[in-house]
């Protein structure tokens, strides 16, 4: 119902929140690299750990009885049918540079998060904490932009409901993308994005999915692709997207050409963009 919803987003907000200023407040002057993921070019800080586990720790005090979908930790199981899916620094590269685009991203879901297809959102919340920029939407209940008070725990403005672009050719797309971890898949992406920079407004690599999500919600970019997400990325932000009035695909299994070419827009852009990139990775 409803009012669980409302209040779901309100949680996702609330902890989002006090994990965006955890990692803001207490970023260390030098940011060391905790260790490496999947490549090289894949960092952990410090930080992204001890975010998860304040968002862990909230979300068991709150809702003990729903799993955890965790970037740094995996997977812990839960009774209730619900999955909070969580990216507790979404932008990490930027975060280790002190660029302000990073954000901690917060979804709950139902269903399966770890098998593409298989999960759908129910609410969400993607904090900017260099920004004060809190996204966040729940099912069939629209999608909001408000701002959090620098000092405080709690997101503290009226919010502002958030409403994709209308632009339609490609000639006049403002697109955002983003690039694997994978030095080889780059190659690939590069291929795409030559093709395609010649032909739209311009292109942006803001360097956190979640966030470019959220741009597409609040019509700050057309249109958004990328392969290679994962559920932590977009959960949040696909939610914000669709309850702008736009259209999110790429997380279902069946979307070709891979359940993790996510393409982001509204209507027509979402259309264009993607009969494009498909037709470019085919190529490939
Ligand atoms: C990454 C960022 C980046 C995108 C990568 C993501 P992380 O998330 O969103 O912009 O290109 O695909 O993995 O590792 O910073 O949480």
């Amino acid at each position: 119902p409803e009012q669980e919803r409302a209040a779901l987003e309100e949680l996702a907000v609330r902890i989002a929140v006090e994990a965006g200023r955890l990692v803001r407040d207490e970023r260390p002057r030098a940011v060391d690299v905790h260790r490496t993921k999947s490549t090289d070019l894949d960092v952990v800080t410090l930080m992204d750990t001890r975010s998860e586990a304040l968002v862990r720790r909230r979300l068991a005090e709150a809702r003990p009885d729903d799993g955890v979908l965790g970037e740094e930790e995996g997977v812990t199981g839960g009774t209730s049918g619900l999955t909070w899916v969580v990216d507790p620094i979404d932008g990490t590269v930027n975060y280790l540079y002190d660029l302000p685009a990073y954000a901690v991203s917060i979804a709950v879901v139902v269903g399966d998060p770890t098998r593409p297809g298989a999960w759908s959102p129910v609410a969400g919340a993607v904090v900017a904490p260099r920004t004060g920029e809190v996204f966040s939407a729940r099912a069939g209940g629209g999608a909001r932009l408000r701002r959090s008070d620098p000092a405080g725990d709690h997101a503290d403005e009226a919010p502002a409901r958030l409403r994709v672009s209308d632009v339609r050719d490609l000639a006049g797309v403002l697109l955002a993308t983003g690039f694997a971890y994978d030095r080889q898949v780059r190659e690939d992406q590069a291929r795409v994005v030559a093709d395609l920079l010649p032909r739209v407004r311009d292109v942006r690599r803001l360097g956190a999915a979640a966030l470019d999500l959220c741009h597409v919600a609040a019509g700050r970019v057309d249109a958004y692709y990328e392969v290679g997400t994962h559920a932590w990325d977009v959960a949040a932000g696909a939610l914000v997207v669709a309850e702008a009035g736009g259209v999110v695909t790429g997380l279902g299994a069946d979307d070709p050409p891979s359940e993790t070419m996510v393409v982001a827009g509204g209507p027509a852009a979402h259309a264009t963009v993607r009969a494009e990139v498909e037709r470019l990775l085919r190529r490939g």
